[in-house]
C-alpha cells in the first residue's frame, strides 16, 4: 500500500517549492498537478481553442496526451511527448489554466492519471482538489495558505529576479482574481478538506514550512 500526502492551497502559497523539498527528504514522488493543468492550457492556447465551445474543447482534449516523468527528482511534464516544462509558467498560460481547469472535461482527463500515480507510489501531490476529490483517503492532508500580500510579494520577487517587468499591485489583483475563480467554480472548487491540517505560511521561511510538513508526515506514518 502506498502512503499519500495531499497538499492543497491557493496560487502562490509556496506549495510547489515546499512540496518538492519535502518529497525529496521523504523519498516520495512529488506530483505537481498544476503543471498537468498548465500543459493542457498550453495545448489549448496553441490550438487557439475556444474553451467555451464544448465540441471544440472535447476535440482538442481528445488530441492531447499529458504525462509526467521524473528526472533527478524533478518533475517534467509532457504534452504529446514534448517536454513542455519550461513553457508553462507564463502569465498567459496561468490565465488560461485558471479558466480551462474549471471545465469538467479538463478535470476528468487528469483525474485517473493522478489517482493511478498515487495508487502505485508513495506520493506527495499538490493541487487544489487533491484532499477533497482526487485522494479523499490520503494518509495526510495539508492546506497551505498565505495572505494575498505575501503571495504577491513572493511572485513579484520571482519575476523581478528573472528580469520580467511587473507591478506589485497588478500581481496582487491577479492573485485575488484567480483565488476567486478557483474558490467559486462549480467543479472541484478550492477548499480545505474537513480533515486537512491548515498551515499559514505568511510568516514562515521555506525551511520552516518544509520542517512542519516533515513533522506532520512522521507523525502520520
Ligand atoms: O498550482 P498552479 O499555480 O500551477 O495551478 C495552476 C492553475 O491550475 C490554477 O489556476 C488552479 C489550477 N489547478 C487546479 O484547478 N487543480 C489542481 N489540482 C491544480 C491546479
Amino acid at each position: 500500500m502506498s502512503f499519500n500526502i495531499a497538499i492543497d492551497g491557493p496560487a502562490g502559497a509556496g506549495k510547489s517549492t515546499v512540496a518538492r523539498l519535502a518529497a525529496e527528504k521523504l523519498h516520495f514522488i512529488y506530483v505537481d498537478t498544476g503543471a498537468m493543468y498548465r500543459a493542457i492550457a498550453l495545448g489549448l492556447l496553441r490550438g487557439s481553442t475556444d474553451i467555451e465551445d464544448a465540441s471544440a474543447l472535447a476535440d482538442a482534449l481528445g488530441k492531447m496526451e499529458v504525462s509526467i516523468c521524473h528526472v533527478d527528482g524533478t518533475q517534467h511534464v509532457y504534452l504529446n511527448g514534448e517536454d513542455v516544462s519550461g513553457l508553462i509558467r507564463t502569465e498567459q498560460v496561468s490565465d488560461m489554466t485558471s479558466r480551462s481547469s474549471a471545465k469538467p472535461e479538463v478535470r476528468k482527463k487528469l483525474t485517473s492519471l493522478q489517482r493511478n500515480l498515487a495508487a502505485r507510489e508513495n506520493v506527495l501531490m499538490d493541487g487544489r482538489d487533491i484532499g477533497t476529490m482526487i485522494l479523499p483517503d490520503a494518509d495526510l492532508k495539508i492546506f497551505l495558505t498565505a495572505s494575498v500580500a505575501t503571495r504577491a510579494e513572493r511572485r513579484f520577487l520571482e519575476l523581478t529576479e528573472k528580469g520580467e517587468p511587473c507591478s506589485l499591485e497588478e500581481i496582487a489583483a491577479d492573485i485575488a482574481e484567480r483565488d476567486y475563480r478557483d474558490e467559486h467554480r462549480e467543479i472541484a472548487p478550492l477548499r480545505q478538506a474537513q480533515d486537512a491540517i491548515p498551515l499559514d505560511t505568511s510568516d514562515m521561511t521555506i525551511e520552516e514550512v518544509v520542517e512542519a510538513i516533515l513533522t506532520l508526515a512522521r507523525e502520520h506514518m
